[in-house]
């Protein structure tokens, strides 16, 4: 084992980090993720606010522009340094284009960040996201935001966490008011007050003090609000859950902050916290055990497929998490389902919209790869011939479709999309039992229409889609499955390898199926 290329790695995968943010739509992502970046010095995206107000207008244009050439809206993959550290964070869309994608983008991430509207608590989006983050057990990070406006109580929102998403909360800091009271925010375990300054948010000051009863607080906030504070404390060090970095690791406790992402205040105790107490790139599963990151030998997996991108090319990207090993531009790897050694010649990486072609890069990092049309979702490339990671879980879909496909000679080209568009994981298929007419099931309405689109502009098949009234898909597992059986407000069909799945028009029929049946078990992901 050549010992520089060990330290090297484990030398980079110390200072990586790779997380997701997750939020329901305007609690703040773009916003903190901007401020984020400004510390990072990527001041090349991150705009001031009437920047930002073009660039979002920019991003909802692209947008539409995307839905027309019938490209998938996906997430996008940030890299930005600071202090010693590289952070990758994988963003995922939060509007009418949520989708499977961002499902999966969660399973490349080794944490997460929640943002909550301090005024909105926990909002369904949120707690979607969140769900697939408990799965996994990775570590949660809290960031409740919009403190500059008036919001609920503190303790209100860590009691709606504590109970919508079943995990215990630890608050880092706390704020001194709110609305157009806020003076500043107390950080518990460095003992420093951040002072709020709405009109400058390039400074940030901080006062040390010596705990929350310190005079000092007093003078800088007035009376009423260090009363208030040293009440609240009081009650937070006696009734609240004490820091446990293990609980945290495991995703049983989260950490939370207090800020206000548009105003910059909070957000760099929050980053550093954050770096201090976020894991470093995770190991991954494999058909040979646990990939460490500090293994010698490259390894990843392909996490998301992304078509057409660049608009000029009709290209394909897929993107790839680092899990082990040194990536240079031009490494052969091997990829185990095409049975085939590649030269890696033109990964890149991203920075938002803007791509740089990539030299090298280490566990933790996210490279896209240009894909021809060879790469599937969950693909294994790696040094190690024999080495295959655990499949990607296919999630639940919500909606659901009958097509018709309306010129029976094009049957052929139907068929090749359907295959290709099921492998970027742009849509599920299903097939009824006995007939085995075609069902689509997708997360989001938006890849409903990407489907159609794309059928008709690169396979030349025009469709027809029929809504169905389903909304809750269970795979099915036990011993005796009589398909026959689910017939009141729901159907059985088939996925792609033949799991029996049962959909379902309502909760109430799914609640009633289940306890009807109590030797199946019903599945949220495909076993
Ligand atoms: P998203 O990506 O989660 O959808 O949210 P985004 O950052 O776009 O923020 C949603 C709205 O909330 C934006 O206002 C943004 O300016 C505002 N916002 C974000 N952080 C804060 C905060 O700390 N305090 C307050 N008061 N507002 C905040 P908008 O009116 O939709 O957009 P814009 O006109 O400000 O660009």
């Amino acid at each position: 084992m050549s010992k520089p290329l060990k330290n090297q790695l484990q030398q980079e995968v110390e200072k990586r980090r790779t997380f997701a943010i997750i939020s329901h739509p305007d609690a703040g992502k773009t916003t903190l993720t901007e401020k984020l970046l400004l510390f990072g010095g990527a001041i090349r995206l991150a705009g001031t606010v009437k920047g930002r107000k073009a660039a979002k207008f920019a991003t909802s244009d692209w947008m539409e522009i995307e839905k027309q050439r019938g490209i998938s809206v996906t997430s996008s993959v940030m890299q930005f340094d600071y202090k010693g550290h590289r952070i990758n964070i994988l963003d995922t869309p939060g509007h009418q284009d949520f989708s499977e994608d961002t499902y999966r983008t969660l399973t490349a991430a080794d944490s997460a960040v929640m943002i909550i509207d301090a005024a909105k608590g926990v909002e369904a989006q949120t707690k979607k996201l969140f769900q697939v983050c408990r799965m996994r057990g990775i570590p949660i990070f809290t960031f409740i935001n919009k403190l500059d406006r008036e919001g609920r109580d503190p303790f209100d929102l860590l009691e709606e966490i504590e109970q919508l998403l079943d995990i215990r909360s630890h608050p880092m800091n706390w704020p001194i008011g709110m609305g157009k009271q806020l003076s500043g925010i107390y950080d518990r375990h460095k003992q420093k007050v951040e002072l709020f300054d709405e009109q400058d948010d390039e400074k940030i000051e901080y006062t040390e003090v010596a705990g929350y009863e310190d005079a000092k607080i007093r003078k800088m906030a007035g009376e009423h609000l260090h009363d208030q504070l040293c009440e609240e404390m009081e009650l937070l060090d006696v009734a609240g859950d004490d820091f446990d970095l293990e609980k945290v690791s495991k995703g049983e406790l989260t950490p939370v902050f207090f800020g206000s992402a548009i105003n910059n205040f909070g957000v760099q105790t929050f980053l550093e916290n954050f770096l201090q107490l976020a894991p470093t790139p995770a190991a991954r599963n494999s058909n040979e055990g646990m990939v460490e990151p500090t293994e010698e030998k490259f390894a990843g997996y392909i996490f998301k497929i992304q078509a057409n991108m660049n608009p000029a090319h009709r290209d394909r990207l897929a993107f790839l998490r680092i899990v082990s090993g040194k990536f240079e531009r031009g490494k052969t790897v091997f990829h185990a389902r095409s049975n085939k050694n590649m030269k890696l010649t033109q990964p890149q990486q991203f920075l938002a919209q803007d791509r740089d072609i990539v030299d090298e890069a280490f566990p933790g990092d996210i490279i896209g790869l240009f894909d021809p049309g060879v790469f599937r979702i969950g693909d294994t490339l790696a040094e190690n011939k024999t080495l295959s990671f655990d499949e990607l879980p296919t999630f639940s879909p919500e909606i659901f479709s009958k097509v018709i496909v309306k010129n029976a000679l094009k049957h052929k080209q139907y068929q090749k999309g359907i295959d290709q568009l099921t492998d970027e994981g742009t849509i599920q298929v299903f097939k009824t039992v006995g007939f085995e007419d075609i069902i689509l099931g997708v997360v989001g309405q938006l890849q409903f229409e990407v489907f159609e689109y794309r059928m008709k502009h690169e396979y030349g098949v025009d469709i027809q889609m029929q809504r169905m009234s389903f909304s809750h898909a269970r795979w099915l597992v036990g011993d005796q499955i009589d398909p026959g059986k689910f017939r009141i407000n729901s159907t059985a069909v088939t996925d792609k390898n033949g799991h029996y799945v049962a959909l379902f028009e309502n909760e109430y029929a799914m609640r009633s199926a289940m306890e009807k049946f109590p030797d199946i078990q019903f599945l949220e992901t495909a076993p």
